[in-house]
């Protein structure tokens, strides 16, 4: 089973970002063939700053390594040192009908929220089919918002295998309804873009702050309070197995407690829960030549693992001349 995904580095990454995708991912190397990368070309559409975009690439890489991501085992990259992803790109392009693309959510919300079209942000949906079909993906674990792109790639994929015969495998989205959507500070989708996320690997006093700042309801400390209505429970039960999550769920239905104390716990509970992984995520950082290197060693996996379908494409568009 081929597993892909990728996570764009434009950003801090945050609790979405990691039990959406990453934490998936990095469990996903017990069950098959990983193929993770640093969406750097995507991150484009939002991030205009080269320096930010190169540090943010860098951190992104050393999150995912410290947090368990094995690149002896998996195939783990920066999608630019694939420039070939590219060509897929246009040469999917040709099989990408108008509409499919003005018809994407993701598209269709940044318009609505006053964003200024490009040619980037319309054809992101092409580059990340290319970056699924390249390496003929089975399996594409991504949050909920993600699903219609990957449905495009399924889409694109068919048609260019009714052209060409059966160039592509046809992808499926892989989505755990249990964190489909994890919720930001004011209950909307934590997003980088919302600023309502709590982030990873940030020091105490800046993680304490977030989490206070997550909205609840007026309920006096005394009453009962609705454990599925609540923000700070919705985040609190990823970092809970079901037991726990039960007893919680009858703190709060019991009254008597506070949201104040609540989100001291959940605070002390994410800070521990990231605390092992803190230094090793500063070693990696702090050994910037290394890092490059386990890049430049993924990025020759992955393009030893595309040639194949890069050379099938080339072959049957005319381009192998
Ligand atoms: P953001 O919305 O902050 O820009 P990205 O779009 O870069 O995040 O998301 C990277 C990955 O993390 C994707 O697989 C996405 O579906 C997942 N993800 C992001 N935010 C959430 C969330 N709030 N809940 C679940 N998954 C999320
Ligand atoms: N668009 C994805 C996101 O924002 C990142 C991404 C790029 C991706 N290419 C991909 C995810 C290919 C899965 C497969 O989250």
């Amino acid at each position: 089973m081929r597993i892909l995904s990728g996570i764009q580095p434009s950003g801090s990454l945050h609790l979405g970002n990691y039990f959406g995708m990453m934490k998936k991912m990095i469990e996903y190397q017990q069950e098959g063939e990983l193929f993770c990368f640093i969406a750097n070309y995507h991150a484009m559409t939002s991030l205009s700053d080269g320096k930010a975009l190169a540090q943010g690439t860098l951190e992104a890489a050393a999150n995912f390594l410290a947090l368990g991501m094995d690149p002896e085992k998996s195939t783990f990259w920066v999608q630019s040192d694939i420039p070939e992803v590219q060509e897929l790109t246009w040469f999917l392009s040709n099989f990408t009908p108008m509409g499919l693309l003005e018809r994407c959510h993701s598209y269709k919300d940044k318009i609505a929220k006053g964003i200024t079209a490009n040619h980037g942000l319309f054809a992101y949906p092409v580059l990340m089919s290319a970056d699924i079909l390249m390496f003929n993906s089975e399996r594409v674990p991504v949050g909920k918002d993600q699903k219609q792109h990957v449905e495009v790639a399924r889409d694109i994929a068919i048609k260019v295998n009714n052209k060409y015969g059966e160039i592509f495998t046809l992808p499926e989205p892989d989505i755990d309804n249990n964190v489909a959507t994890v919720p930001g500070l004011d209950g909307q989708k934590m997003s980088k873009s919302y600023g309502n996320t709590i982030d990873l690997f940030q020091d105490e006093k800046k993680l304490r702050k977030q989490i206070m700042r997550i909205v609840t309801d007026p309920t006096p400390v005394e009453e009962p309070k609705d454990p599925d209505n609540c923000n700070v429970f919705q985040i609190f039960r990823l970092f809970l197995d079901d037991n726990q999550q039960q007893a919680l769920r009858q703190r709060y239905e019991a009254g008597g407690m506070g949201y104040g104390e609540v989100k001291q716990e959940l605070f002390e509970t994410v800070r521990d829960y990231f605390v092992p992984f803190t230094a090793r995520r500063n070693d990696i950082l702090a050994d910037k030549e290394q890092l490059h290197k386990t890049l430049d060693m993924g990025a020759e996996k992955a393009r030893y693992s595309a040639a194949k379908v890069l050379r099938k494409v080339r072959k049957k568009s005319g381009l192998a001349y």
